[in-house]
């Protein structure tokens, strides 16, 4: 599917959540640039406030911040309510919030999965659910959900990030083809490793991890939007990380979590 959605196109508000930074920041500077008007989510106020300033004064946008804690419930309806609203539509959700833990399974404090998993999974649960009966009834828009490379891997390390990851995926593809024939189209991408604050606030020592295995954000969001654009429902940005998710489905299941164990 190219060009714009059954139903219209795409005009109204652009809402991302984990705006303040990495691969949402991108996200918030790409809709900028081409005329969205735009919803900024993320817990700092003070950051999304500067963001907010600084694209402002570049485009020619209206642009909200709506600070809010989406690993609480509160924080989710709050968005939720934001999603739902008539007036302002919002056209574009794009579910970006989250985080991750690079702790052998065990080791992380449960809190700590816990939270991880009502950001990861609730959080994209409520606000899909919010943007797709808004959407539905409007007969357009898209829900673009960021999940990763991880969620097509079992690992150790990591263990609930990439099954959080995996149900984000699952969960996309099975919602896109019901909400397809309503006007609304669902991406997810899925990227690899990527430069953004994701591994210091995880804590993780990436120092072995080979450079050609990074990934820039920006790019990402280039590849992720222009994917969506021509209704792909899984995105997979960069060669690497297509031929590399390709291989984890040819190797028996058993071998890639031997590999994975200790990741
Ligand atoms: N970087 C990678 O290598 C990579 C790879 C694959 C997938 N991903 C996925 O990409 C998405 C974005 O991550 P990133 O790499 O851009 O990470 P990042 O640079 O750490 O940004 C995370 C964003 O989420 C926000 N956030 C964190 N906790 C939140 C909460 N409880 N409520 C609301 N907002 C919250 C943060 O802002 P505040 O702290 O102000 O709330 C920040 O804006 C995540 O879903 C991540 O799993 C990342």
């Amino acid at each position: 599917m190219t060009g714009p959605l059954p139903g219209g196109a795409l005009t109204g508000y652009a809402l991302v959540t984990g705006a303040s930074a990495g691969l949402g920041a991108s996200f918030v500077r790409r809709l900028a640039a081409e005329g969205r008007n735009l919803i900024l989510v993320a817990r700092d106020a003070e950051r999304l406030e500067a963001l907010a300033a600084q694209l402002r004064e570049r485009y020619p946008i209206d642009v909200e911040v709506l600070p809010a804690n989406l690993g609480t419930e509160d924080g989710c309806d709050t968005v939720a309510a934001r999603i739902s609203a008539e007036d302002k539509p919002v056209d574009t959700l794009v579910n970006n919030a989250g985080f991750g833990l690079y702790q052998a399974f065990g080791n992380a404090a449960l809190e700590r999965e816990l939270q991880m998993l009502d950001l990861n999974v609730r959080a994209v649960l409520v606000l899909s659910r919010a943007a797709a009966a808004a959407m539905a009834a409007r007969g357009r828009g898209e829900i673009i959900n960021v999940s990763s490379v991880a969620g097509f891997l079992p690992r150790g390390r990591a263990a609930t990030y990439a099954a959080s990851k995996a149900w984000v995926t699952a969960f996309s593809e099975g919602i896109a083809a019901l909400l397809k024939v309503k006007g609304v189209r669902v991406t997810v991408i899925c990227p690899g490793f990527t430069h953004t604050e994701f591994h210091a606030r995880a804590k993780a020592d990436m120092s072995g991890t080979p450079s050609f295995l990074w990934l820039d954000a920006d790019r990402v969001v280039a590849d992720g939007l222009a994917d969506a654009r021509a209704g792909k429902v899984i995105s997979v940005p960069s060669k690497r990380y297509r031929a590399i998710v390709a291989l984890v489905k040819l190797l028996p299941r058993p071998l890639v979590a031997r590999l994975m164990a200790g990741r």
